[in-house]
């Protein structure tokens, strides 16, 4: 009698361990903890507008507008991981690509070497890749 009350306390703790779980996966994915915007309006306004945007920029040679595209991928790097937006291993890794991949883009820009930044901006997408791969559609 016992033994079944200490697996029935057992097999609800565990219940309650799988729950939380999911629920904390879930809604870090989907948004932060106490900000408004969702991971998807995150994507949608901000994240691939500018990755949009400097792709563009680059392929016009335009600097400025690359810079301040870059400047924004950076800040996106930033916003992901704040709020408790971060859910992995794999998030933190996307999130620190945009971070690291964009400063190198910013440096190459403000050299004027355009190709040396479209290189870096290559990089940068790796992020967008490493994250999907984990979190998007899931
Ligand atoms: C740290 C994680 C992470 C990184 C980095 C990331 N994304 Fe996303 N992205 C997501 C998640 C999660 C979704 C799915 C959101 C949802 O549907 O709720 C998503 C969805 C999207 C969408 C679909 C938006 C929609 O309206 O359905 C686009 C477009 C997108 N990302 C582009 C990008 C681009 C471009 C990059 C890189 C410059 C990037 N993302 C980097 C996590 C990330």
């Amino acid at each position: 009698m016992k033994r079944l009350r200490n697996l029935g306390a057992a097999a609800a703790v565990l219940a309650i361990a799988v729950l939380a779980l999911q629920y904390g996966t879930v809604s870090a994915q989907k948004k932060g903890k106490t900000r408004s915007a969702t991971t998807k309006q995150l994507m949608g306004g901000l994240v691939a507008a500018q990755c949009g945007a400097l792709s563009k920029a680059l392929k016009a040679k335009d600097i400025k507008k690359a810079t301040i595209a870059a400047a924004l991928l950076n800040e996106s790097g930033h916003i992901l991981m704040a709020d408790g937006r971060c859910p992995s291993g794999d998030w933190a890794k996307g999130a620190k690509t945009l971070q690291g991949c964009s400063v190198v883009v910013l440096a190459k820009l403000k050299a004027g070497d355009v190709a040396g930044a479209s290189g870096a901006f290559k990089a940068l997408t790796g992020g967008c890749a490493t994250c999907h791969k984990a979190h998007k559609g899931k």
